[in-house]
């Protein structure tokens, strides 16, 4: 297996797979409440080109995959996936980002299909809130999947808070009180003013210090490990079961550890979430590329890596892609 370094001699051994720009929640700070033009099916990596390029990918040095939308479970199939990228080799660990709110019906399938671990994204444990941040979901199916992933041994379960000011900074001490009794490991993540975000606002930016202030009051912190190739910083309260971490984007810019490429449900391959550059793998795939042309495909988009991004709390950066056509 081949090793993929960059110009700033960062090892990218990790891809990141969005599998569908469909969601069946709307998040207030990812999608418009009219919701967006979903990509045509036609536009959509079928299973097969997927694998191609993961394997291709997996060849020239990544080994660990993570499936993203949208939302992964509303993709047909999806445990189908799973072990076709499980097959691969060189590809060592799977593992997804999910809503949770179809992982009750699909977590122990997933399991056995050779899924690894699960993210959850769950921003507020109150109901009446859960259906406002999400326009429509139900906070008792986000739960119910984080039982079935914990039940299924999809360890360690992960569940992503982003913080905003004014929705649920109340939550924090709620939140930790989640890590305690159960192996949870929570994170609170800073909202990032990401293209076509009608909700962003400098009001609604809490820092991952400020929620470390909180944490700091609640009790005793230690720091933690938890096993993740992302960039989350981890801690816990003394003897909890669970950590909680930190994705400090804005604050704590993670970038010159940046180990990703991101491909895209319409087969583009980028090299940063908030850049622009993307190389089109789709179309090369479908009109017969050799697997020369398209490992020197791979190869551009990781020469071509940006060293960090710009985003600045003020600044909102053009992309042509929203967070939720990216995967996070
Ligand atoms: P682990 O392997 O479990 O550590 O996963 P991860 O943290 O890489 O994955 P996840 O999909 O849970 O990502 C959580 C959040 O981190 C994303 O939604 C983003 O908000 C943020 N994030 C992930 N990757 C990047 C990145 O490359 N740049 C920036 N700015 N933020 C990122
Ligand atoms: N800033 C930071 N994280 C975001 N997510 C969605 N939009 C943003 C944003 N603007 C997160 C979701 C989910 C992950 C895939 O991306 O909360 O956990
Ligand atoms: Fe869907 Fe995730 Fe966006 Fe919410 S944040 S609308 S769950 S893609």
């Amino acid at each position: 297996m081949g090793k993929l370094i960059d110009k700033y001699n960062r090892r990218v051994d990790y891809l990141r797979i969005s599998v569908t720009d469909r969601c069946n929640l709307r998040c207030v700070y990812c999608l418009p409440g009219c919701g967006i033009d979903n990509k045509s099916h036609d536009d959509l990596l079928t299973f097969e080109e997927i694998v191609r390029i993961a394997g291709i990918a997996a060849q020239m040095g990544i080994n660990k995959v993570r499936l993203t939308g949208g939302e992964p479970l509303v993709r047909k199939n999806l445990a189908v996936l799973v072990k076709m990228v499980a097959e691969i080799e060189g590809i060592d660990e799977i593992s997804m980002t999910t809503n949770g709110i179809l992982l009750k019906d699909y977590a122990h399938q997933l399991k056995r299909a050779g899924l690894k671990r699960v993210n959850v994204s769950l921003d507020t444990l109150r109901g009446d809130r859960f259906k406002d941040v999400t326009r429509f979901g139900e906070l008792r199916d986000a739960m119910e999947g984080i039982e079935a992933a914990l039940d299924a041994g999809l360890h360690p379960v992960k569940i992503n808070v982003l913080l905003l000011a004014g929705v649920n900074d109340d939550e924090i001490t709620d939140f930790l009180r989640l890590t305690i009794d159960r192996p949870l490991h929570v994170r609170f993540l800073e909202f990032m003013p990401i293209t076509g975000n009608e909700f962003w606002s400098e009001k609604r930016f809490l820092s991952c210090k400020e929620a470390m202030d909180i944490c700091n009051r609640f009790g005793r912190v230690e720091s933690a490990n938890v096993s993740g190739n992302g960039p989350a910083r981890n801690f816990r309260i003394e003897n909890a079961s669970g950590t909680f971490g930190f994705i400090a984007a804005l604050t704590d810019k993670f970038c010159s550890a940046c180990n990703r490429l991101r491909l895209t449900s319409d087969g583009h391959l980028k090299g940063c979430l908030h850049s622009d550059l993307k190389v089109n793998l789709r179309d090369p795939l479908r009109n017969g590329a050799d697997e020369g042309i398209l490992k020197h495909l791979i190869r551009l988009v990781v020469d071509t890596k940006p060293r960090e991004h710009s985003l600045t709390g003020d600044f909102v950066e053009a992309s042509e892609y929203l967070m939720s056509q990216i995967g996070g």
